[in-house]
């Protein structure tokens, strides 16, 4: 895939230009480890970023490092061990009952698997107007004219409809799943691996379309994958997650054509070499550590070629570069002169 140009955000007059806010986010899952003992898995341990209105944010890493459990707590479909989101100015966690629920269609979840998202034994038709339907939105009538003027939106014809889910390919399964999301008319649209489980012919395809969605329908995204390719082509800005830490954050040319963190070059270096059909095990040594047992100091210490002493009992900050291009390593600015 190769690298559009950007256009620049639609009018975005009168709204919070940090639209999603998350602050020191820090999500643990009690597991048992063995018969009598018990640990916690860190899945994200401590997460500081913002989305600005209208932009696409990606977040990238490999996977386990939690980027799907920080798209759930940013949704509020689970609830942060500690640390806040505010969405649009409003601290999620404020919310309870009712206000809670009709403040979650502002924001919907696409993921990975159209396959699942869909009931097979449910026409498309009623697939797309039964969330209308339960939150009691317009009359059968109109909810169905709705559902067959999105299908257009995400460029499928409204016979659509009357078919099943095994009549449809994945990449027009996947059309339809977020044709769904975007009749509630949520300003927050969050896709977890949204292509991972299509063709790669498929991909570019649902990418372009989501950007697309993106400005016609004023959205702001959250762009997830554990694919660098996906995110350097779509993303206005990128996060790199490792073993539940943002690693590095940035305007996405400054992170792919500047990387300040050995991580991040590593996944670079790892994405070049896939992309010309060679293993990508020898840009990133050994495999990340278990997210039960991070490593000490910076998580990535045991695996980075520059990591001294300091690594392994500091844990960096995110600190900066030029502009907003942070990136959490003692010796980024090492990194940087190069
Ligand atoms: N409900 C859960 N209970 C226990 N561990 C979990 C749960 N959900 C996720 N995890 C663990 O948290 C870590 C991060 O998972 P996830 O957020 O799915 O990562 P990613 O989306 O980056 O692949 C993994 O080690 C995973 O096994
Ligand atoms: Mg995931």
């Amino acid at each position: 895939m190769s690298r559009p140009e950007r256009q620049p955000s639609p009018d975005v007059a009168g709204a919070p230009p940090d639209f999603v806010v998350a602050d020191r986010i820090v999500k643990h899952f009690p597991v048992r480890v063995g018969a009598w003992r018990r640990g916690s898995v860190r899945s994200v341990d401590g997460v500081s970023f913002t989305i600005r209105r209208g932009e696409v944010m990606g977040l990238v890493g490999e996977s386990g490092c939690g980027k799907s459990t920080l798209a759930r707590v940013l949704l509020r479909l689970l609830a942060p061990d500690s640390g806040t989101v505010t969405i649009a100015g409003r601290d999620l966690s404020s919310l309870h009952g009712e206000d809670l629920r009709r403040f979650r269609t502002t924001m919907q979840l696409i993921f990975q698997n159209p396959y699942a998202a869909l009931d097979p034994r449910m026409r498309i038709g009623t697939s797309l107007e039964a969330p209308l339907a339960q939150h009691g939105i317009g009359t059968h009538r109109e909810r169905c004219r709705n559902a067959a003027d999105m299908l257009g939106e995400v460029g499928l014809d409204e016979s659509f409809v009357e078919r099943l889910p095994r009549q449809c390919s994945g990449g027009e399964l996947q059309r339809i799943v977020i044709a769904r999301a975007l009749l509630l008319r949520p300003r927050f649209l969050v896709c977890d691996e949204p292509t991972s489980a299509l063709d790669a012919s498929l991909r570019a395809q649902i990418v372009n379309l989501l950007v697309d969605l993106k400005n016609r329908f004023d959205l702001t995204l959250l762009l997830i994958s554990h694919d660098l390719r996906v995110v350097r082509y779509a993303s206005d800005r990128v996060a790199v997650m490792y073993l539940g830490r943002i690693v590095e954050v940035g305007e996405r040319d400054a992170v792919f054509d500047h990387p300040l963190h050995p991580y991040t070059r590593a996944l670079i270096a790892a994405s070049l070499l896939e992309e010309n059909g060679l293993a990508a095990g020898d840009a990133i040594r050994g495999e990340p550590a278990s997210p039960l047992h991070p490593p000490r100091g910076c998580h990535f210490h045991p695996r980075c070629a520059i990591a001294r002493p300091r690594c392994a009992n500091g844990e960096p900050e995110l600190a900066g570069g030029s502009g907003d291009h942070r990136a959490a390593c003692f010796y980024s600015g090492t990194l940087a002169a190069r």
